[in-house]
């Protein structure tokens, strides 16, 4: 282990405080990373494990990285993806084939996902970042396309906040605001969409959550006929607090993007069962259940390990399954297959695959989760009729999602 330490700070889930809470190294070749949690961290007694699947709480254990360039899952999620390397890349001049890890200590830590930071002191540092206001929302837009299109700054100032705050995942061009004590996460229509998807996203979180699912909560922006947002309430953030937060990618130790030929780890019952391991209530795998299936209904053939998500719930002192984020139907074409598993070996759109591993999610067997299916599928058909009117205004959007929902209904009853 040649480089640099990397130190990992975590704020505690019970009192804010940042605290080191271990050390990261990786080797001259760039293949292989260690982490060990600090002494101090486990002598304080602190008991939280930053990743109960990959970096139990064992004094003394060093753990090895072998995926994303010797990078812990963990630390992955705290990356980067297309849209933040792309920033970083134009700021720094780095080449498309930077390290991860090189990502992560260029991205300021002020805005990383969950309650993870990095830095080069002992000592938690945690640059200060003040997210825009609500009030920008309009600029904020604007500005994000100008960066797109490589355009000169429609605001010097929020640019450069923007650029300063890279961190986030996904590949689509995208921003915090703050509105009081709520962080929002600002995904823009982009010039190269073939529809209103910022719409349609909106949508069908509104639609998940009419359903009764547990969907982040939206608010849809039309900024002018041909610019519209959607805005993601971010369940990682409330007032000056971070809340701990773990991809699917890390708990089924799946490597995304990338690690496709690993894909029987892409799994919907999988992921279950490593909800059950790390103490998540049943009632989350019987969720997860349900967003398997409204995402066979929509056709969300996007539905990959790093759209899902757990976060720590202090209260209750358990992980729990996360707010659905990022459903959005496919927008050109019906899918027949999703991209997790929805049993072992398949990924077919079909009533036989939703059935097949059923007991994997907590049902008592196959003939228990077709009941609750049956009421399921009638459940969205029935909340369809409380959101369609978000998509009145693209008439071609409306005429696509009821007739996928018809097709789909059928195909899966
Ligand atoms: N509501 C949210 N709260 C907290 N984090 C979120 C939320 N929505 C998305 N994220 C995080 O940001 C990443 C990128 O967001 P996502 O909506 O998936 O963008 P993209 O469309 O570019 O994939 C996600 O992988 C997740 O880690
Ligand atoms: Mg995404």
């Amino acid at each position: 282990m040649t480089s640099k330490p990397l130190f990992v700070y975590l704020q505690r889930p019970d009192n804010g405080e940042w605290v080191t809470v271990g050390r990261y190294l990786r080797d001259a070749e760039g293949k292989l990373g260690k982490f060990q949690y600090a002494p101090s961290y486990l002598q304080a007694g602190l008991y939280w494990s930053i990743d109960p699947v990959n970096l139990p709480l064992i004094p003394g254990s060093e753990f090895m990285a072998h995926r994303y360039g010797g990078l812990h899952d963990i630390l992955r999620d705290g990356c980067p993806d297309a849209w933040g390397k792309l920033l970083l890349q134009r700021e720094y001049g780095l080449s498309t084939d930077t390290a991860d890890v090189r990502y992560l200590e260029l991205a300021n830590n002020a805005d990383s996902w969950g309650a993870l930071a990095v830095g080069p002191g002992k000592k938690p540092s945690i640059s200060k970042l003040a997210s825009p206001r609500i009030a920008k929302l309009e600029t904020l837009t604007k500005e994000l396309l100008a960066i797109v299109e490589r355009r000169p700054p429609v605001d010097a100032s929020l640019r450069k906040r923007l650029i300063a705050s890279p961190s986030l995942g996904g590949a689509r061009p995208k921003a915090t605001v703050r509105d009081g004590v709520e962080f929002w996460l600002v995904k823009p229509q982009l010039p190269t969409d073939t529809t209103d998807i910022p719409r349609l996203e909106h949508f069908t979180q509104q639609w998940g959550s009419a359903s009764g699912l547990n969907f982040s909560p939206t608010v849809f922006h039309s900024i002018s006929p041909t610019l519209s947002v959607v805005r993601s309430l971010r369940f990682d953030r409330k007032d000056d607090r971070r809340i701990m937060a773990i991809s699917g990618a890390s708990l089924l130790g799946a490597e995304y993007p990338g690690g496709g030929a690993d894909a029987s780890r892409w799994s919907y019952p999988r992921l279950s069962e490593e909800l059950k391991r790390i103490g998540a209530p049943k009632e989350d795998c019987i969720e997860l259940f349900r967003r398997m299936v409204f995402n066979a209904v929509i056709g969300n053939d996007d539905d990959h390990p790093r759209n899902h998500a757990v976060i720590f719930n202090y209260q209750e002192n358990r992980w729990r399954l996360a707010p659905a984020f990022d459903v959005v139907p496919h927008p050109d074409e019906t899918p027949t297959h999703l991209t997790l598993q929805l049993s072992l070996n398949r990924r077919d759109i079909s009533k036989e695959a939703i059935l097949a591993d059923a007991v994997r999610f907590g049902f008592y067997d196959q003939h228990a989760a077709a009941t609750h299916l049956t009421a399921l599928l009638d459940r969205f058909y029935k909340s369809f009729e409380m959101v369609e009117h978000i998509l009145n205004p693209s008439p071609e959007l409306h005429k696509m999602m009821s007739q996928r929902l018809k097709e789909n209904l059928q195909r899966l009853s």
